[in-house]
């Protein structure tokens, strides 16, 4: 009845992964932490093996992997650097709506250029004045003809700027909520559009981070996913989804917060005795573990509900509150088990915490994830 052995095709995607975090991300992390850059190598690497934008349907040009097999991926890119993690699975996040909203032939159109060369793709909901309460945007978009005209700013966009195709929420009547929203699919040279990078992130510095800014820009009305109306309910759909592999990046990070952590206990010396010998140290690590496990098989159930097209909105929410809330906790201890070594850089464990900050607030906030969850029991 319950079955949790991963198929031969799942275990070798999972191994890839983990190569490719051990030999790709985990050496160069460091480094474009500290120079605040997207290192754009491993965006082309990740490409060459088939780990970028790998949920692209097969009739568009794609693998058209599941969503327990990008969540495999995601907890393997965590483990490596959250920072990493998010330029590569924020372009699935941007992928999402056209597979929510779009038609067979908008997913031939913008997704099959994506698998044709290293390319990213953003998806644009937060502005800078509403983030949690996303149905109150301020960016407009109005008919002219055949052509919709955006004009607006968004705010916090992962890879905004570089990436194709940005998928941009617009409202067509401040007044009119939730349902005068729309979904556009918007490509990066598009006359008017810019963007600004953030800077000084306190973590997650390898990725990209962006307000953009929309002065007049037209995109055909082809460009439109679902109908007029549907643009908050695509958004909501869609994050029902990505939230979860936003779970199993903490749950990669927790998992590496354990291993440092068991890596340093025995190594360390104090009063004569390597400190994995205390009972108080001991308890870190199994409390990590717990952790660990637990989160693993939270996400393991959301992504199985995807898959099997069923409902998963509440457990995502728990996934991804419960496992980004656990990871920044071994975080935490793992920089304890370091002691003074773990407050600096020299050991990767500092750049675990300030990155596993990031995870309790974007994708919703996990205050957000509770008006979910609670939304869920209460209705
Ligand atoms: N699926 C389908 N429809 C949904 C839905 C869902 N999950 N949630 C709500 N809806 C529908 C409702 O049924 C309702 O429809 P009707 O009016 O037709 O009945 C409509 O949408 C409005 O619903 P609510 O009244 O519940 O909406 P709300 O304004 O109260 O907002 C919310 C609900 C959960 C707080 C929502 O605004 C939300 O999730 N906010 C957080 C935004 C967010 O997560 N942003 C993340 C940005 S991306 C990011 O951060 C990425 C990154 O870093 C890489
Ligand atoms: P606010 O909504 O102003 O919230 C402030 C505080 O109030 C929070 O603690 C919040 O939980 C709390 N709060 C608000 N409403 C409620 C409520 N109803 N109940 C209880 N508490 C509440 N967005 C995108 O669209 N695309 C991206 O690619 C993207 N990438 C990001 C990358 C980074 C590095 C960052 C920092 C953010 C990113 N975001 C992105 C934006 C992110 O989703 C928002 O920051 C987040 O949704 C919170 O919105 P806000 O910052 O406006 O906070």
């Amino acid at each position: 009845m319950i079955d949790f052995t991963l198929t031969d095709e799942q275990k070798q995607l999972q191994q890839l992964a983990r190569d490719f975090a051990r030999k790709e991300i985990i050496p160069i992390a460091a480094e474009y932490d500290q120079k605040e850059e997207l290192p754009w190598q491993v965006v082309e690497k990740a490409f060459e093996v088939g780990l970028l934008n790998a949920s692209i349907p097969e009739h568009a040009g794609g693998l058209g992997l599941g969503m327990v097999d990008e969540c495999l991926i995601g907890e393997e890119l965590g483990y490596g650097c959250m920072g990493i993690y998010t330029v590569l699975m924020a372009s699935e996040l941007g992928i999402t709506p056209i597979l929510v909203g779009g038609t067979e032939e908008q997913q031939k159109r913008f997704l099959g250029p994506l698998t044709e060369k290293p390319s990213l793709a953003a998806f644009a909901l937060s502005e800078p004045n509403n983030g949690s309460d996303a149905a109150a945007m301020h960016t407009t978009a109005v008919l002219d003809g055949d052509e919709w005209v955006i004009n607006g700013t968004k705010m916090w966009i992962s890879n905004g700027g570089l990436a194709e195709i940005t998928v941009v929420f617009a409202t067509t009547d401040r007044q009119g909520g939730h349902k005068a929203t729309v979904a556009l699919v918007v490509p990066k040279d598009a006359p008017g559009f810019s963007y600004n990078k953030i800077k000084h992130k306190m973590g997650q510095r390898a990725s990209l981070t962006s307000e953009l800014v929309f002065e007049n820009v037209r995109v055909p009305r082809e460009n439109q996913l679902g109908g007029l109306g549907d643009g908050f309910k695509i958004a909501m759909k869609t994050l029902d989804k990505t939230r979860i592999p936003v779970a199993a990046g903490s749950v990669g990070i927790a998992r590496r917060a354990l291993d440092e952590s068991v890596k340093y206990a025995k190594e360390r010396e104090a009063f004569g005795k390597p400190i994995a010998q205390f009972q108080a140290i001991q308890f870190k690590v199994a409390e990590m573990a717990m952790g660990v496990e637990t989160g693993r098989l939270m996400y393991w159930k959301a992504a199985w509900l995807v898959d099997q097209g069923l409902p998963h909105g509440y457990e995502s929410a728990i996934a991804k509150a419960y496992c980004s809330e656990m990871a920044f906790d071994a975080a935490n201890e793992a920089i304890q088990v370091h002691g003074g070594y773990g407050y600096v850089g020299e050991y990767p464990v500092e750049k675990l915490l300030r990155d596993v900050k990031l995870n309790q607030i974007y994708e919703g906030t996990n205050e957000i994830q509770r008006v979910v969850i609670s939304r869920n029991l209460l209705k």
